[in-house]
């Protein structure tokens, strides 16, 4: 069953509590914890000590997608403040194979996200080692942009090398996800769905959920 991630970027920051609330009861089943350095990506969001008192209000899991340089640097601390799925980006380190044996050795699911212009076979030589594939479907670092076409036919084709490899991992899409290609996005293989300004945005939020999920 497709499961819906809400990004928290888009939220209302005067009502966190609020808004987190808001979306477990919308039907959503974890929140997207977009963290960015500026440096990895333009922009500069949060970091842990949101993470902690978020995660300890226990709503939901914790989705944590680090947009940041080295993030081997920061896996334990993310990992303390309750991060349940910690992904990193295949272009922020070196050494991608030890980090995602750092997050599982931490009791976390450990995720690989690629940006638009990486392509899956970044994935190869960590097949198995990672929990989930997080497809960004537009240029990470900003909220409310458009999806971008190409990165369709990569979702089907890591789906497909899942199948090959008999490995089983999540396949999470992220960037401009709502109503108009939710299902379009599933049918090409996707497990999870990010969804942040349709979502916080939304006038009915469990009913934008409902057709999402399909
Ligand atoms: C973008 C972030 C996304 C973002 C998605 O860099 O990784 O998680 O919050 O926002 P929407 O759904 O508005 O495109
Ligand atoms: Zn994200």
């Amino acid at each position: 069953m497709t499961k819906i991630s809400a990004s928290l970027l888009a939220a209302d920051f005067l009502n966190l509590e609020k808004e987190v609330l808001r979306m477990k009861d919308a039907g959503a089943d974890y929140l997207h914890y977009d963290v960015m350095d500026g440096s990895f990506v333009p922009n500069i969001s949060f970091g842990m000590g949101i993470l902690k008192q978020v995660s300890a209000l226990k709503a939901l899991d914790m989705d944590v997608h680090l947009m940041i340089e080295q993030p081997e640097r920061h896996i334990e601390a993310f990992a303390e403040c309750g991060a349940h799925i910690i992904t990193v980006h295949a272009e922020a380190t070196r050494h991608l194979h030890r980090v995602l044996t750092q997050i599982r050795s931490l009791g976390c699911l450990a995720g690989v996200s690629l940006n638009p212009a990486t392509g899956e076979e970044a994935l190869k030589y960590v097949l198995g080692e990672f929990d989930l594939a997080l497809v960004m479907t537009v240029n990470p670092g900003f909220g409310g942009q458009k999806l971008i076409p190409a990165t369709l036919n990569k979702v089907a084709a890591i789906r497909k090398m899942l199948k090959e490899a008999q490995v089983s991992a999540r396949i999470e899409v992220d960037g401009g996800v709502g109503a108009d290609n939710a299902q379009t996005l599933v049918r090409q293989g996707a497990d999870i769905l990010v969804a942040g300004s349709a979502l916080f945005g939304a006038k009915d939020p469990a009913a934008l959920i409902k057709v999402m999920k399909g």
